[in-house]
Order: structure tokens, then C-alpha cells, then sequence
């Protein structure tokens, strides 16, 4: 399996390639970002560790050439937020800028039921965006979406309470970003209901969600910039994809009528595999959980008509 990561040379971009690497179960991976330099020194970084990692290929460039023949295109260029401002808030930079990297992809040859998988802000609007842009069938888009959040969140549970967080079962499903919803009524650890676990309280998990909910504004005031957890968020979609799992995963995708969403691009948990998204499961959520989700919804479709 061939991946191309659009802005490898960036902090997201070189994080996933790295976590690629250490994964071992993609072949190829190709840099693409407008600064050649920092694609060049990415791919031969990486390049120079294979003897200690495996036995994988890595190519770059600034031009999309080195796309070609990719399985799977994973787009993480775009500008960042600043701190104090929302996703939602960069979708004037960000969306020209991708509808530039939309038109690159139409002209590369990808390989047939290829993917491609949007992680650039907001990523909800922009995973429409290359839904719409017919580069690929509609139900092989993703968007990292609510994978990163919710990989967050079972981390900080986790710490509140003292456990293994792969023990630790809770979604945070919708937007990524600020209209974002946990489902605390599913949540559990190890299969143990989580209100039924010793340090819970509506007000801790809650706390926890909160911090969850503002890390990443939390990571970009403290060091610039996610990287790490986003780099393994997006390795998880992607070896699931190269690996055909059906893994259920709260990636974003457009919706038609799961919970009564539709036309809009969001988390639920999805089936994924080698053609991207296979089935939107509908999840058990409590009657407040499903109308902030519809909320969630509300709120990218109106962002979303704003741009068309
Ligand atoms: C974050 C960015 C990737 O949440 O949206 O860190």
C-alpha cells in the first residue's frame, strides 16, 4: 500500500509519516509540501532509520508527481489555528488553499478504490469539500474528525482514573471542534459501565471532557502545534484502511440520515476499510446526546451553505 501525505513536510504531516513508520504496514509513503526542503529532509530522516524499522520506501517532492500510484492520500496542509480561535474560524484561509490541493489530486493517477482522508481544518467542511470535488466515490472521503478527540479523551479518562486507557471505551462523536459531543451513556472501562467505577463523578468526567475538548488549543499555545496524538490518529485510520479491518472508528464522512443527519460531513462510528467508509453505525446515545449531535450538525451545514 502506497500514502501520500499532502503537507508531509509540516509538524501533522512528518508526525504521520513517523507513526507510519514505526507501524510498519504501508509500503510506500510520499512527501508532498510546497516547501521542498522540508520534504526532502522528512523523507530522507525517515528514509535513513528503515534498517531499524522496515522495509519501506519514502519519496518527496513539491510537485505532485510522486503521488501517483498512491492507495491512499492523507491531506494535512493548511494554515493552523491560532490559539484563541476556533476551527470553524479558519475556514476562509484553509478552504481556497485546499480547493488549490483538490485540483493537484484531479490531475495525479491514484490507484483504483483509493482513499483519501482529510485531516486539514475544519475538517468537517473540508472533508465535504473533497467529497464533492468526485476525485474519488464519495464513501472513499474520510475526515480524521472525532478519532483524535476521542483518542484524547480515553487518554485523559484514563488518567483520572488510573487505568490502561486502551481500557478505556468513550466516543466523542460530531464536529471536531467546538460543538463537539462526548457520549458518557456507552462510556465504559474494560466493559464496566464508567459511572459505576470508582473517582466518577458528573462533574469529574465532565472536567475531563472540557480539558479534552480545549487540548488542542492547549498543545498549540504550549509548543505551536499537535503532533503527536494526531500523528497516531492517523495512522490508526490509515493500517486499518491498508489492512481491511472494518474497524469501527468515529470517522468524519457524509452523512445520510444516521440519527437524522444528513448532507453534512461528521463523526459517527464507521466501519472502515480498504474503500474508506463501509457502514455508519448508528450509536445508543441518551435523548441530549442526540440533539447536541443534531446541534453539531446544525452548525457545520450552516458554515457549509455560507461557502456555496
Ligand atoms: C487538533 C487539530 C489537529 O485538534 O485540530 O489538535
Amino acid at each position: 500500500m502506497k500514502v501520500s501525505i499532502i503537507g508531509g513536510g509540516g509538524r501533522v504531516g512528518s508526525d504521520a509519516a513517523y507513526a507510519l513508520q514505526l507501524g510498519g504496514i504501508v509500503r510506500e509513503i510520499a512527501l508532498v509540501d510546497m516547501n521542498k526542503d522540508l520534504a526532502d529532509g522528512e523523507a530522507l530522516d525517515l528514509r535513513h532509520g528503515a534498517a531499524l524499522c522496515g522495509n519501506q520506501v519514502f519519496t518527496s517532492n513539491s510537485e505532485y508527481d510522486v503521488v501517483d500510484g498512491s492507495d491512499c492520500v492523507v491531506i494535512t496542509a493548511g494554515l493552523r489555528r491560532k490559539p484563541d480561535e476556533s476551527r470553524l474560524e479558519l475556514v476562509n484561509r484553509n478552504v481556497s488553499l485546499f480547493k488549490g490541493i483538490l485540483d493537484s489530486l484531479k490531475g495525479c493517477k491514484l490507484n483504483a478504490g483509493a482513499t483519501i482522508l482529510v485531516v486539514s481544518n475544519p475538517v468537517d467542511i473540508l472533508t465535504m469539500l473533497a467529497a464533492q470535488s468526485g476525485i474519488v466515490p464519495e464513501s472513499q472521503v474520510l475526515g480524521l474528525g472525532t478519532v483524535l478527540d476521542t483518542c484524547r479523551f480515553r487518554s485523559l479518562l484514563a488518567d483520572h482514573f488510573k487505568v490502561g486507557a486502551r481500557d478505556v471505551s468513550a466516543l466523542i462523536l460530531g464536529e471536531h471542534g467546538d460543538s463537539m459531543v462526548p457520549i458518557l451513556s456507552s462510556a465504559t472501562i474494560g466493559g464496566v459501565s464508567l459511572a459505576s467505577i470508582n473517582g466518577y463523578s458528573d462533574e469529574a468526567v465532565t472536567g475531563v471532557f472540557d480539558f479534552t475538548r480545549k487540548s488542542g488549543a492547549e498543545v498549540i499555545r504550549l509548543k505551536g502545534g499537535a503532533g503527536r496524538a494526531v500523528g497516531v490518529s492517523i495512522k490508526e485510520v490509515v493500517e486499518n484502511i491498508a489492512l481491511n479491518t472494518e474497524a469501527v472508528l468515529p470517522v468524519s464522512s457524509v452523512q445520510h440520515g444516521t440519527l437524522g443527519i444528513s448532507n453534512i460531513a461528521l463523526s459517527l462510528p464507521t466501519k472502515v476499510g480498504r474503500r474508506g467508509a463501509h457502514e455508519v453505525l448508528t450509536p445508543a446515545v441518551s435523548e441530549a446526546e442526540r440533539e447536541g449531535l443534531l446541534k453539531s450538525a446544525k452548525s457545520l451545514s450552516d458554515v457549509f451553505s455560507s461557502l456555496t
